[in-house]
This record gives structure tokens, sequence and C-alpha cells, in this order.
């Protein structure tokens, strides 16, 4: 299914084009506790059709939120899903899509997925994860991470208005971004990248370097080009995945409660200098440094390093050295298979330990 994205700022518009085309009656608009601050809320509340609204979930979902909305969207008899969010809004309003269809007695996750027709649209309101347009969604089962993937989750139609940014807080503005920027990174060294992933890498990262100024001083062309970079950034990953610093990060996050694309960015630059010293992927890594501004790798992983220092100066982490055993058995090797250098555990040791001791 070709996915439609739409950069616009008259959604109105868009979204009653695409209830008439698509033969919409009911929506189930999912969104999160930033919806109340979005300074295009009131206009997007004015829908032309019924609605019925979910956001009962948490920052992390739980499948158990899924499952309520689910619920809710058969006893409101709804047939569209609209997530409007940042990425676990996005999140859970595929997986609602997806289970829509499936038989509610029993865990929809050991479940066969199958494709159906109910209309997903997504309205991200941070730039950073770029799932409105990825086949990934991430949601907490008995307390594990779990990742759902299937090609019929991509929305079918993404809306980028960049008017959602000026209201998100500058800490959350940052770290989305720098998801966006790891995922573009990561994407283009990716074992599975494909001439077609890295150049939308190339897209994605050319578009963050040249805007992140602007974007961080919240002007509006800076926030919009922001939303292309991490929608770009979205699409390189739904072809190739990540790698070992999203692998790497996922527990920074439950432990230490460092938002996700801090705690990836913290992973990165450690683990492009351990492959650089291995003299693997000479070529891309140049295409990866020269992107970011440098005709030497190892003077662009040092950029990466200061950058983190910018833009982060006085809010540090806090992490535990003692914690790095349950840090290390923590990395999930599926996403470390697509990593371009084998990673073995005292090398994640030996990363993590570097990590801490640089951001700690
Ligand atoms: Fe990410």
């Amino acid at each position: 299914m070709a996915q439609q994205i739409i950069s616009t700022t008259d959604v109105k518009g868009y979204l009653g084009q695409i209830f008439e085309k698509e033969k919409i009656h009911k929506v189930l608009l999912v969104c999160d506790g930033a919806f109340d601050y979005l300074q295009t809320k009131d206009e997007y509340m004015a829908l032309d059709i019924p609605y019925a609204i979910f956001n009962e979930f948490t920052p992390n979902p739980l499948y158990e939120d899924v499952v309520k909305g689910v619920k809710l969207f058969r006893e409101e008899e709804c047939d569209a899903v609209l997530a409007i969010g940042g990425g676990s809004s996005i999140d859970v309003a595929k997986c609602i899509k997806l289970y829509s269809s499936m038989n509610d007695t029993k865990v929809y996750l050991e479940q066969e997925y199958k494709e159906n027709d109910v209309t997903l649209i997504a309205i991200p309101t941070t730039s950073g994860t770029g799932s409105e347009s990825t086949r990934y969604a991430v949601i907490y089962y008995e307390g594990k991470k779990q990742s759902v993937t299937h090609d019929s989750i991509v929305p079918k139609y993404a809306i980028l208005d960049y008017r959602n940014l000026v209201t998100l807080p500058l800490y959350q503005k940052k770290c989305t971004m720098l998801d966006a920027l790891c995922q573009s990174i990561e994407s283009w060294w990716s074992v599975n990248a494909t001439e077609k992933s890295r150049e939308y890498s190339r897209h994605a990262l050319n578009t963050l370097m040249f805007n992140m100024k602007d974007y961080i001083a919240n002007k509006e062309d800076g926030n919009a080009e922001m939303l292309e970079a991490s929608n770009y950034a979205g699409k390189a990953i739904n072809i190739t995945q990540t790698t070992a610093a999203h692998a790497m990060s996922y527990k920074l996050t439950s432990l230490y409660g460092i938002p996700h694309g801090r705690a990836v960015f913290m992973c990165l630059p450690s683990i492009w200098k351990l492959m650089e010293a291995r003299s693997i992927l000479p070529d891309v890594f140049s295409d990866i440094a020269y992107m970011l501004g440098y005709t030497c790798v190892a003077d662009a992983i040092g950029y990466l390093e200061s950058l983190n220092e910018q833009l982060f100066e006085n809010d540090k982490v806090t992490m535990n050295e003692g914690d790095i055993e349950i840090l290390v058995k923590s990395v999930n090797p599926t996403r470390l298979k697509n990593n371009p250098l084998e990673l073995t555990e005292d090398m994640i040791r030996s990363l993590y330990m570097d990590i801490i001791k640089k951001y700690q």
C-alpha cells in the first residue's frame, strides 16, 4: 500500500477529503496529554464527522491500554483511527487498527496479523520517531517490550503540520530531534540498507543538519523542515530497522528515565568510534561524516560528542556503574543483527562503561 504524505496547515480540509474518499463514518481519535496544549486543538476537534476520543495510555503504552482502545473502537462502531500525537499515540493507534479485526477472546499478540480495511491516519506532533511512516509499534506486555511489526500498520495517510511543534517543550524538541538524527545514521550503516533507504537517510540527515538551529529557535521553517527530516528518517528505518545504538538505549530509558532520543544519542558516538577503529564501511562512514559537515570520520564523531554537551550543558543524567551487568543483559539480539559490526558481550560492556563515564 502506497502511503500518502501531506505537508499542510489545512488539516481540516485534507481530513474532510480523506473521510469522503475512504467513506469513513466515525473515527477513533487517539491522542496523548500534549493534545490539550496544541494550538491546533480546536481546529482538529471540529471534525466534520462523529468521533470518539481515546487517551487512556501512558508514554510507554501497555498492551492492556491498547485492549481498552480496541474495545472503545468496537463499542463506538468506528471505521477509522486518527492518531494525533508523538510516537506513543501513533503506536497505540497502529495496534488498535491491527487488533480491531482480531479475536478478542485470545491475546492479540499471539495471533496471526492480517491486513484489514480500517483506515489509519497519523498526524505527528513531535519530529523524532517518524512513526507516522513505519510498520513498527512498541508496546509493553507483562513488563516486557514488544515490537509489533506489520506492513498494514503503516498509516495510509500521514499529515505533517509544523504548527504542532510550536508548543513542544524545548527539552522534548531536542530529544526527539536526536532520535531522528540517530535513526538516519543507523539506517545508513545498517546491514539492511538499500539504495532507497540511503537516499532517505541522506535527505533526512541533510535536512536535519541544515535546519537544526532554526528548529531549536522554534522558527516556522525550522519546525517544518525538521518534521520532514524525521519523516524521512522514519522511512529509512522502515526499510532497514535500527541498529546497536537503539538496542543499547532501551534499558537506559527504562532504568534511568532518559528520554528515548537522548538515550540513543548517548550510545551512538561510542559505537561509531568502535566500528571506525575496525576499519569497516569506510565509504559509508565518510558519507555520513560528510553530511555532518566533516571530511574526517573522527571529527564527525567528535562533533556528535560535543553536540551532546552543547544541547544538555547543565542537564546531566544519573547512571550507575553498578548496573553494568543489567545493562549488558538487556541488549536485544535481534536489533544487534542489523549492526554492521557484530558486538560481543565484552564490547557491549566496555561501551556501556564508556557511556557512563562520559555522560555521568
Ligand atoms: Fe528511535
